[in-house]
């Protein structure tokens, strides 16, 4: 999809298909009191001889968020169809509310084989932001994951033109917010290709392969390390998770290394869960539980798209992001209740549910990362099902027992428009940790799930400042929502983008 700037007024903007953001209760049909009937609904409701505020008034659209009004033009105007995008009340506006209205208009013009769509930015935000956000929500909103239908659908996902209705011509530039947006949604859809991908094909293997692909092309450093390497490396909590595999683990690192004496700054490191395929080992899921566990490596897809951003942010200090790829499998050589597993810090964990498996690999991985010294540290797991009992399907859940670096994630996240909401570390959860043969087990109670498998985590990270994000929900939806698909998602790569891009702005790149 390509994306274009117009400054022409919406009614003479020549599209196959315009979709309108409107606010509630500024529509001309709306009763008496709501004033601000904008100038450009009055036009195109003259051009179309009253018909829009006739249908507004017929159908009782009022522009509430995410619900849509339909118009054929009749030759009246220079496109052929209008959509009305409801974005709510203008108070509550935010322009995550215009990625959603974005990816509604991409729909719209698909079922309508609309080649060209146009959509006038809403004006009631920062202008290059606002771009940004409806530039996304298009992007996104055509994604599709069609690679393994032998007959494509035969409507396209999308419009081949998008066109952006800009303010005056005098305003800021669009072109970087723009360029922005593209890049992500590259790297978002490749995320959720990642993760949509089937486990028999996206072996540890082939994910490591895929990482140092996309690190080839980015100019960003990847290095793999298989199984002879990571038994050196002591790795005892990621090795017996992986034993139970007949495909072998992957250890991957890829960076981001400036030049010069940006090299010596302290690195940022990111940490993605990249568990390909999550059968519970031998605490075996039901089938139910199992069927979507391919997405047990979300946050490795989401490391892996925003290092393949970062690469081409170029910030002033190393980012290094990495992965323990492997599968959780039942079988002759897998691990059992009650091992005790040797970490590679030196900590003893006795095994109470193979189905714990993350957190043993993560807390492996995460003393690595620790070891190179970073300022700070985040890792993005699909760690729970507790976290998404307490939050729900859409929110992520973000646990750290430093206040700076939450509320650094938490406004990146914000930012970005991603959803991720701070969890507490309560103390009393970590009692259900303890072991009576080990220094630790794996895993604890129900109750405060989420919180104990932190916890878990925090035994590993030393002295680092360290947040976790746990994606178990909003990695892979039941359901499409707006620029959400069915499946995988690619969130965290927006959020990991913004936290990265800001501690650049802050060092003044
Ligand atoms: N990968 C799962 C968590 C998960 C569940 C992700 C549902 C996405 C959707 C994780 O490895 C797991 O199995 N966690 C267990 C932990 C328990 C055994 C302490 C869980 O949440 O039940
Ligand atoms: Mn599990
Ligand atoms: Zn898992």
């Amino acid at each position: 999809m390509k994306i274009e700037i117009s400054h022409s007024r919406p009614a003479e903007t020549k599209a196959d298909l315009l979709a309108l953001p409107v606010f509630e209760g500024e529509l001309p049909a709306a009763p008496k009191g709501a004033k601000r009937a904008s100038d450009p609904l009055a036009e195109l409701d003259r051009a179309l001889g009253g018909d829009l505020s006739r249908a507004i008034a017929d159908e009782q659209f009022r522009g509430g968020a995410e619900a849509t009004l339909t118009l054929h033009t009749g030759g009246r105007l220079p496109f052929g169809r209008l959509v009305l995008l409801g974005l709510g009340k203008r108070e509550r506006y935010q322009t995550e509310g215009l990625r959603h209205a974005a990816a509604a208009a991409v729909k719209a013009a698909g079922r309508a084989s609309a080649k060209r769509l146009a959509l006038p930015l809403p004006g009631a935000a920062d202008e290059p932001l606002e771009a940004r956000a409806a530039a996304e929500g298009a992007l996104l909103g055509a994604y599709r994951f069609d690679r393994w239908r032998s007959e494509k659908p035969k409507r396209p996902s999308g419009p081949t033109t998008l066109i952006l209705g800009a303010g005056s011509p005098k305003h800021e530039p669009l072109g970087e917010a723009i360029a922005l947006a593209e890049r992500l949604a590259e790297a978002v859809a490749w995320a959720r290709d990642l993760v949509n991908e089937p486990a028999g094909q996206l072996t540890p293997r082939r994910l490591a392969d895929e990482a140092q692909r996309m690190a080839r092309a980015h100019g960003l450093r990847a290095e793999l390390l298989g199984p002879t390497a990571i038994r050196r490396l002591r790795m005892g909590m990621f090795l017996g998770v992986a034993q139970g595999s007949a495909e072998e683990p992957r250890l991957v690192r890829v960076s981001w290394e400036p030049r010069g004496a940006a090299a010596r700054e302290r690195p940022l490191a990111i940490v993605g869960k990249a568990i390909t395929f999550d059968s519970g080992g031998l605490s075996l899921k039901s089938s139910e539980n199992m069927m979507d566990m391919k997405s047990d490596m979300a946050g490795a897809a989401a490391a892996l798209g925003a290092m393949r951003v970062i690469a081409h942010l170029r910030p002033p200090f190393p980012v290094h992001a990495f992965l323990g790829a492997c599968e959780n499998m039942p079988g002759g050589r897998a691990y059992k209740l009650g091992d005790v597993l040797v970490s590679r810090r030196g900590k003893t964990v006795e095994i109470t549910n193979t189905d714990a498996e993350g957190r043993l690999v993560l807390g492996d991985v995460l003393a690595y990362a620790a070891e190179t010294k970073p300022a700070a540290l985040v890792d993005l797991a699909t760690l729970t099902g507790a976290c998404i009992v307490a939050l729900g399907r859409w929110t992520a859940g973000a646990f750290s027992p430093n206040d700076a670096l939450a509320e650094e994630i938490l406004a990146a996240a914000r930012a970005a428009g991603e959803d991720v909401w701070r969890l507490p570390m309560t103390e009393w959860v970590k009692e259900t940790l303890k072991s009576d043969v080990a220094d630790l087990r794996n895993s604890g109670e129900r109750p405060g799930g989420a919180i104990a498998a932190a916890h878990f985590l925090s035994e590993f990270v030393g002295e680092t400042p360290w947040l976790h994000l746990d994606i178990a929900g909003p990695s892979f939806l039941a359901r499409e929502r707006g620029y959400l698909p069915k499946g995988g998602t690619g969130m965290g790569v927006r959020t990991l983008v913004e936290w990265v891009r800001g501690r650049a702005i802050a060092k003044g790149s």
